[in-house]
């Protein structure tokens, strides 16, 4: 097969990661026959030092018109002063937008080979941690007008949350339709004590659950969800939840697994084509220093070719090669035990590769 995949490397150690996750992809292609062609597509502080803004045009055009979505991370301290409007992150964000993704999928698992990583009690981690969080990723908070006024000599600061039934119906299908090729549970993440919008979210995510009669759903407030999580994380299949609540959980998520710098993600919509990236940052502090662990974007590079291009076997492939690296007692930084073997990202990058 011939793919175009837009490539977004970004800020921090973004570069780093990306260029060692599109060698493993060159490695998948070559073993399975594929081509892959990759176009550059500036997004982020870079975009702003070099363009001005965050997300060019031509970048948002690459991304529409290529077949997925390759993401390193956006972001980091030298461009805190920009105003609001023109930050890294709201590249990312109108990107999303523009895009139509509006499931973001984050998987919260468990190597067994990083189980001393877990900051959980064994007894808890003993029992598994396996689960997925659904979160809505283009509505809600961060899609509402956000507006700061002066009023009686003092500033006032407004942030509009908005969900309709369409944007809850359609995520919370996704959730249930995966629920069904996991352990059919679905837990639905919200506020309705408090908010509107929650109380919405849980009536449209029952009437959807009565399509789905062989999953089970259960309904959690977030702040309840949120210590359930470290408390026994092996009650949770998949999540579903609003875009801040996702937000927030998805870092705990990847958090209690033992390091969020394995944890891949894939943002998809109606169509195929899907942004995939690591959920973890820029890490300013480590650019550079071929310190960063490039799993987290691997493994998402797996995510879209099972999720967008439909190569089962060649995101088999991906997925197997970093549990034998890791097997092979193969660590970065973050996730560095003892007896094991530290790795820079170029090497962890080249051990995948040589496995593929
Ligand atoms: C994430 C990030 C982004 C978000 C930021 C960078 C805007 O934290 O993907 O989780 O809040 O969605
Ligand atoms: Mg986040």
């Amino acid at each position: 097969m011939d793919k175009t995949i837009a490539v977004i490397r970004g800020d921090g150690i973004g570069p780093e990661i990306v260029k060692e996750t599109v060698g493993v992809l060159d490695a998948v292609a070559e073993k399975f026959g594929h081509r892959f062609t990759y176009k550059e597509a500036p997004m982020g502080g870079n975009a702003i030092d070099a363009f001005g803004v965050p997300l060019p045009d031509a970048s948002l055009e690459t991304c529409l018109s290529s077949d997925s979505v390759l993401l390193g991370a956006v972001g980091g301290p030298r461009w805190d002063s920009q105003p609001p409007a023109n930050r890294p992150e709201k590249g990312l964000l109108k990107l999303r937008a523009a895009m139509g993704l509006y499931t973001n999928v984050r998987p919260a698992r468990m190597f067994s080979e990083l189980a001393s990583a877990c900051p959980l009690r064994a007894d808890i981690a003993n029992r598994g941690i396996d689960f997925v969080v659904v979160r809505e990723l283009i509505g809600g908070l961060y899609f509402g007008e956000h507006t700061t006024v002066e009023e009686n000599g003092e500033k006032k600061a407004r942030d509009i949350c908005e969900y309709s039934e369409t944007e809850i119906r359609r995520v919370a299908r996704v959730a249930f339709e995966m629920a069904r090729k996991r352990r059919k549970r679905v837990t639905s993440v919200d506020k309705s004590n408090v908010l509107d919008t929650s109380r919405l979210w849980r009536a449209v995510v029952t009437e959807v659950a009565g399509e789905y009669p062989d999953v089970e759903l259960l309904h959690m407030y977030v702040d309840n969800a949120s210590m359930q999580m470290v408390k026994d994380p092996s009650q949770f299949d998949v999540i579903v939840t609003e875009n801040l609540f996702g937000d927030i959980l998805s870092d705990e998520a990847s958090q209690i697994t033992g390091s969020i710098g394995m944890i891949p993600s894939s943002s998809m919509g109606d169509g195929t084509r899907g942004l995939y990236e690591p959920i973890h940052g820029s890490a300013p502090d480590i650019a550079g220093q071929n310190k960063a662990n490039p799993i987290g974007t691997i493994l998402a590079a797996a995510m879209m070719l099972r999720y967008s291009f439909n190569m089962a076997a060649e995101a088999a492939a991906i997925e197997n090669a970093v549990d034998q690296t890791l097997k092979a007692g193969f660590r970065c930084g973050d996730i560095m035990e003892q007896g094991c073997t530290l790795l820079g990202c170029t090497e962890m990058g080249a051990e995948i590769c040589g496995r593929i």
